[in-house]
């Protein structure tokens, strides 16, 4: 059988509305990624990379958008609508093209990658700046939702979190097991919360055991790490610069129940890390390598003992969202005569 998408291939485990209708791109399924000289390096047993960016939109919102806008269209919504850092609108934005809705996103006034907004208009969606966070852009959707018939499919959609329930269903079908500890960024803590979710469900019905969680803010948007909202949460890792998470509560507990924690990044921190992925052939966006920060950053501070552990990683978006933060400090390739004489001196052969 041809792979179909996640509805198709976990959907007796997600919990949907009997009216649902699959919308899929086909998401899912994604590598998990050998990492020797990482491990090597960090000096752990085992690392993988859960590479989220071979979605079909790039990033890993593509597990809970085919579930949320799957069961939108089964309900007879018309517009969907929420408030993104940038993957979230991309996603949304491509499924409901897919199924023939509407959408409208709300994006924090210039602090979204260029490859998410040229994703969200590319796909067609109604893309509307804020002058505010993303945390102001959530309570407006979630305020408009209540009073209109559009529907939210921010991560506080539960449905999101059931199809996001997939990414850990896949890395236990594939080890066989759930890893020893996995590590992932936090920003709204949906996808922290559905990992937690799904570990737990496995562990239920398939007898694996539950792997130890560490979730990883943006040093400046760490509201679960200080304790407290964020006013203006800033970060370099714009997917995850977010001061006031909706699902804080969960993370928390996820946290805690897996006898984990959360901790936080420096952008310096988060921007080595994404290098260091690069350097093993993994371009991934500045967000999604903070899961690696917070836990280079912990086992050099001797609070985290990788020895004999099997680790994986989540990356949550392609580097290509974000070719910016490249680019802003890229030396400009060196311009040579087309002239083999000119490229052999410049090469040293
Ligand atoms: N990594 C990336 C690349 C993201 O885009 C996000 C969230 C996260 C990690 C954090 O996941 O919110 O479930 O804790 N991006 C959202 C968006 C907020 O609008 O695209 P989370």
């Amino acid at each position: 059988m041809p792979y179909e998408g996640i509805l198709k291939e976990y959907g007796h485990l997600l919990d949907l509305p009997a009216h649902t209708l699959p919308v899929a791109l086909l998401e899912g399924n994604t590598p998990l990624i050998p990492m020797p000289r990482l491990a090597r390096e960090l000096g752990a047993a085992e690392i993988f990379i859960k590479y989220e960016g071979l979605n079909p939109t790039g990033s890993f919102k593509d597990r809970g958008m085919t579930a949320a806008i799957s069961e939108a269209v089964g309900r007879g919504v018309k517009t969907v609508i929420c408030a993104s850092t940038g993957n979230t609108a991309a996603s949304a934005a491509a499924y409901a093209a897919r199924a023939g809705l509407r959408a409208v996103v709300l994006i924090p006034e210039g602090k979204v990658a260029a490859g998410k907004l040229a994703g969200a208009i590319a796909y067609g969606a109604q893309v509307i700046q804020i002058e505010g966070s993303f945390d102001d852009a959530l309570s407006m959707v979630v305020e408009i939702t209540k009073r209109t018939p559009l529907a939210l499919v921010n991560s506080i959609n539960p449905y999101r979190i059931e199809g996001q329930k997939s990414g850990a269903f896949e890395i236990c079908d594939v080890l066989g097991d759930a890893p020893d500890w996995h590590c992932l960024p936090v920003g709204n803590a949906g996808n922290i919360t559905a990992y937690w979710a799904g570990y737990q469900q496995y562990a239920k019905i398939k007898g694996t055991r539950l792997p130890q969680i560490l979730g990883v803010q943006a040093a400046g948007s760490a509201p679960l790490v200080l304790g407290h909202p964020v006013e203006q949460p800033e970060t370099i890792a714009t997917a995850i610069r977010i001061g006031k998470p909706a699902r804080g509560e969960q993370a928390l507990e996820a946290a805690e129940e897996s006898r984990g924690r959360i901790i936080a990044a420096s952008d310096d921190e988060i921007l080595a890390a994404q290098r260091l992925l690069a350097s093993e052939g993994v371009w991934v966006e500045p967000a999604s390598a903070a899961g690696l920060a917070g836990l280079k950053a912990e086992i050099e501070a001797g609070k985290f003992d990788p020895n004999g552990k099997q680790i994986v990683i989540v990356c949550t978006g392609h580097g290509m969202k974000d070719p910016g933060i490249i680019a802003d400090s890229m030396p400009t390739p060196k311009l040579i005569p087309a002239e083999l004489g000119a490229l052999e001196k410049l090469l040293g052969v």
